[in-house]
C-alpha cells in the first residue's frame, strides 16, 4: 500500500466507527466497498454514505445476534452434559439469527436431504456462515470433517471456533470476506446459504466469477422463497439469479425446497 493511499483514512474511519468497532470487520470489505463507491460519487462524503448503507445490509445487525461470550460458556457446559443438552443449547443459538431461526423447523431433514444428493462430505466450506455452524449436531458428520467456516463478523467466528473445539473439530473458522478473497482450498461441498441475493446487491453480477472460483464438487446455494414479511413469492427471481450466475457453464442443478428456503444443489465438474 503506498504511503499516500487516499482510501486508508476512510477505511479507518468506518472500521473505528461506533457501530462497527466491536465487530473487527476485515479492512478488505470496507476497502472493496469504497473502491466501488468512490468513483460513483461527486465527493467522499456521499461515497461514505453509500458505503455505510451497503455495510448495513452486509452485516445485517437487524437479523439478530446472541451474546457471544454466553454462547461459548453455555456450549462448553452443554457438550459435557450430553447430546440432548447440546442440541438444545445449539438450537438456542440458531434461534438468535433470522436465517438459522427459519431453518430450525426443517433442521431434522435439512442435512440428510442435502447429503443424499451430494454424498457425505469430508470437507465443507461454509461461506458467509453466520450462525449455521451451530447446526453441526444435525449434520451427522464425524469430527474428522474439515469444516471451514467464513464470516466477516469476528465475534461470530471466535464463538464458532470455541464451539468447534468442544466438538473435537479443528478450529477452521476464519474472518474473511469471501467475495474479495474466495477460499482457495478444495472441498467436497460449499454452503452458500441465504446470502447470494445480498451479494448481488453489493456488486451486481458478482456471483458468476465467485462461484467459478470455488474449488468444490458441490455448491449448495440457498435463497429465500419468500420475502421476510412472507408477502412476496421469490422463487422465480431466485431461479433467475442462479441461472444467470451459472451462465454458459452448464452445471446441473437439483432443487430442494424446505419451507420458505430453496436450496440449489449445483454440481461443478472437477476441473471447474
Ligand atoms: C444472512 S446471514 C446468513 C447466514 C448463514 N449463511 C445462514 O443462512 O444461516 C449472512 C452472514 O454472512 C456474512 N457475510 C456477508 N457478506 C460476507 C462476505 N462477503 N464474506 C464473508 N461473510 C459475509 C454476514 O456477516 C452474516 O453473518
Amino acid at each position: 500500500m503506498p504511503a499516500t493511499d487516499p482510501i486508508q483514512p476512510l477505511v479507518n474511519e468506518l472500521l473505528n466507527s461506533r457501530k462497527y468497532r466491536a465487530l473487527n470487520l476485515p479492512a478488505e470489505t470496507v476497502r472493496d466497498l469504497l473502491e466501488q463507491e468512490l468513483p460513483r460519487h461527486r465527493n467522499s462524503k456521499d461515497a461514505l454514505k453509500a458505503v455505510r448503507h451497503k455495510l448495513h445490509t452486509i452485516v445485517a445487525p437487524y437479523l439478530g445476534d446472541p451474546d457471544y461470550d454466553q454462547v461459548a460458556t453455555d456450549l462448553r457446559a452443554a457438550s459435557i452434559a450430553g447430546p440432548k443438552a447440546l442440541r438444545a443449547a445449539c438450537a438456542g443459538v440458531l434461534a438468535a439469527h433470522a436465517s438459522t431461526r427459519e431453518r430450525l423447523q426443517v433442521l431434522d431433514d435439512f442435512y440428510p436431504r442435502l447429503f443424499a444428493v451430494t454424498g457425505q462430505p469430508g470437507s465443507i466450506l461454509d461461506l458467509a456462515c453466520g450462525l449455521n455452524p451451530f447446526a453441526w449436531p444435525w449434520m451427522g458428520l464425524p469430527a474428522s470433517t474439515q469444516y471451514h467456516a467464513y464470516d466477516i463478523h469476528a465475534p461470530r467466528v471466535s464463538a464458532i471456533n470455541a464451539f468447534f473445539e468442544t466438538q473435537g473439530l479443528a478450529p477452521l473458522a476464519e474472518v474473511r470476506d469471501v467475495l474479495v478473497r474466495p477460499p482457495e482450498i478444495e472441498a467436497d461441498v460449499a454452503f452458500l446459504f441465504k446470502e447470494a441475493h445480498r451479494m448481488e446487491e453489493r456488486a451486481r453480477g458478482c456471483s458468476r466469477a465467485f462461484w467459478r472460483a470455488l474449488k468444490v464438487r458441490w455448491l449448495l446455494v440457498s435463497l429465500p422463497a419468500e420475502s421476510l414479511s412472507g408477502k412476496f413469492q421469490l422463487a422465480e427471481r431466485q431461479r433467475a439469479l442462479v441461472n444467470q450466475a451459472i451462465g454458459d457453464a452448464g452445471w446441473p442443478v437439483t432443487e430442494l425446497t424446505f419451507g420458505a428456503e430453496i436450496v440449489f444443489c449445483i454440481e461443478k465438474p472437477h476441473d471447474a
